[in-house]
């Protein structure tokens, strides 16, 4: 057709080096052919580079994308998967959604796609658990007033009572005071979603605080864990509350050794630095710089696939003592800081990843 003769061509590089999905082409012998801008993000190295190596350098060996790949170069369809856990040191811990296209016309040439699981997803659920903590929060007001303060009149009572008993009523009415003390405990926990205007923000060392914790869990709920330690020791402060950022990980940290094995239990606490995540959050127009990631990973069972899609909401849990109310809180403190939370789970491998704002110049007197 005349009209669309006239117009200029298109460079295939450019239009693929100008979308998010990286792309790179193998040939038959496994070796690089191509990769595209987003491919070179992906594994933090130069296309020259790549295309002089195979594929087989920058993927593990048991790798399901390497499985995918052969599959295809057997093949003249395209194989696809979602969900493929890429865990390698030059892409760090990833989700991604594979798609494997022969070159039919090239037999054994195969053209791989990979789609990370976008951020904004996991924000979506974030923001949902967001609103439900904040159902949390009204909550928390009506059970501090209106079980609190009764409470505290039947501890009173029994403590009354408990002076003119006989041994066996003191048997109740001890009953009662430490039944007493265990819904005031309750409430006190559901108290910390109330919403607190006057937390002080500090530059807070992220090091200092997952030490403090470790140690807590050391000496009580984690004494039979392994802690492995990866920190990034160039990282800059957080701009938070301290204690609040103890209560973050002390949440994740007992989570995660409640749910590895009795024996062989493993958390890795790592932090580092990540370029490039910019979000606006609610109630800001600024987009914000999160560039403080810290991870804590465990070799426990997973998290339960129906948990997933609810799982930072209030009451969810599937402990016969827990409460539900730890990722809730978790959720509504690292929102509090502007920060986003986000998990990937696998059976031996669980992760939760927190990520930060830092400290700017002028932010902290
Ligand atoms: N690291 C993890 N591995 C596997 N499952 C997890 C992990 N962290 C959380 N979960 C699941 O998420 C549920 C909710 O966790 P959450 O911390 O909100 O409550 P809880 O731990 O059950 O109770 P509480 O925190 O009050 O003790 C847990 O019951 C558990 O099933
Ligand atoms: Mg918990």
């Amino acid at each position: 057709m005349a009209a669309t003769a006239a117009l200029p061509s298109i460079d295939t590089g450019l239009v693929l080096g100008a979308i998010s999905t990286s792309v790179l082409v193998v040939g038959a012998d496994g070796g690089i052919r191509y990769v595209n801008g987003a491919a070179e993000q992906l594994f933090a190295c130069g296309s020259a580079f790549m295309c002089g190596h195979r594929i087989t350098d920058f993927l593990p060996a048991d790798s399901t994308i390497l499985a995918l790949v052969g599959q295809a170069q057997g093949s003249v369809n395209s194989v696809a998967e979602h969900g493929v856990q890429l865990d390698t040191p030059r892409t760090g811990h990833r989700t991604v959604t594979v798609q494997v296209s022969p070159v039919v016309e090239q037999p054994g040439t195969v053209v791989i796609c990979l789609h990370e699981q976008s951020l904004a997803l996991k924000i979506g659920a974030q923001l949902t658990s967001r609103n439900a903590a904040r159902s949390v929060t009204a909550m928390a007001s009506i059970l501090a007033h209106e079980v609190k303060n009764p409470l505290s009149g039947i501890r009173g009572a029994a403590q009354l009572l408990e002076q003119n008993a006989g041994e066996d009523d003191r048997v109740l009415t001890r009953l009662i005071c430490d039944e007493a003390d265990r819904i005031v405990a309750l409430v006190d926990r559901m108290e910390a979603f109330s919403d607190n205007p006057n937390v002080e923000r500090q530059a807070v060392n992220i090091h200092r605080v997952l030490e403090h914790v470790r140690r807590i869990a050391e000496a009580g709920f984690g004494r039979n864990v392994r802690f492995i330690e990866s920190y990034d020791p160039s990282l800059p402060s957080v701009l938070g509350d301290r204690d609040q950022l103890v209560q973050i990980f002390l949440n994740l940290i007992k989570n995660a050794c409640e749910a590895v094995p009795e024996k062989g239990g493993e958390i890795i606490l790592s932090t580092g630095y990540q370029h490039g995540v910019r979000l606006a959050l609610p109630g800001s127009e600024t987009r914000r710089h999160l560039p403080l990631v810290v991870s804590i990973q465990d070799n426990g069972s997973g998290i339960p696939e129906d948990l997933r899609p609810n799982l930072f909401d209030a009451f969810v849990t599937t402990k016969t003592s827990g409460t539900g109310l730890g990722l809730a809180l978790v959720a509504k403190i690292v929102g509090d800081h502007g920060g986003v939370i986000e998990f990937d789970s696998v059976p031996r491998r669980t992760i939760f990843r927190v990520m930060l704002p830092m400290v700017q110049d002028g932010e902290v007197k």
